[in-house]
């Protein structure tokens, strides 16, 4: 894979990233910026697409229509909803569903027949090493997103039980469904900045801006080894 497509919601998970390509040039598509240059031999197309699925699906398309990227990975925090996960772990997607989106059998039974975006098993084998030779505590699991930040231990249980997901966040089955209309293969990293809880506001604004630098660390590795 050639073409490697980077999007983060926010600009401390895309700090590290923008830094690694500073040497490139940028590309504006509307109000949207690309980080555009060869990384580890790769072209790299990376942008802070904005928080929420709306935005993540936007940035998604425009980097498959507008630079035909072969593929790609979400770099992020998310809030843990298995009890597997604890601050500053990594989940690694092995699917991407909505925790919003009810029925969710709409989208099974209608196109695109697919309510449950599974991700690329060679991009999630290849992240789970990096993370190992990075000594980072990871998971493989089941990443939900919706467009709402979770803070509340009863929302948490409510979305637990709908969905089994053991990470949430609020783009990751945005971008899925976007990759499995153009079959395009992708990746969701996440590291845990808090537990989606009563307590998540407080652990969220404490660790985010350590969980955003190693989730990026940890895609900056991926690209290398892709
Ligand atoms: N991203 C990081 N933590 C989150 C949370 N608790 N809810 C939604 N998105 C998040």
């Amino acid at each position: 894979m050639k073409k490697i497509g980077i999007i983060c919601a926010m600009d401390n998970e895309f700090a590290l990233i923008k830094q690694a390509l500073a040497h490139g040039r940028t590309a504006q598509i509307g109000r949207c910026t690309f980080y555009c240059a060869e990384y580890a031999g790769k072209d790299i197309i990376a942008a802070t697409g904005g928080i929420g699925k709306v935005n993540a699906a936007a940035c998604a398309q425009m980097m498959i229509s507008n630079f035909g990227v072969e593929c790609i990975v979400f770099s992020g925090v998310a809030g843990a909803l298995s009890d597997k996960l604890h601050i500053f772990d990594i989940i690694v997607a092995n699917d991407v569903m909505y925790h919003d989106l009810f029925p969710a059998s709409l989208l099974r039974d209608n196109f695109p027949n697919c309510d449950c975006f599974p991700t690329d098993a060679r991009l999630a084998e290849l992240a789970e090493t990096v993370c190992t030779e990075l000594g980072l505590h990871c998971i493989r699991g089941r990443v939900v997103s919706g467009d709402q930040f979770i803070t509340d231990s009863i929302v948490k249980a409510r979305i637990i039980s709908d969905t089994h997901g053991d990470a949430t966040e609020m783009e990751g089955a945005a971008v899925g469904h976007v990759c499995y209309l153009n079959n395009l293969p992708f990746a969701i990293l996440r590291c845990i900045s808090d537990g989606a809880d009563d307590n998540g506001e407080m652990d969220f604004d404490t660790f985010v801006e350590q969980a955003a630098h190693r989730c990026a660390k940890l895609t900056l590795g991926l690209v290398e080894r892709i």
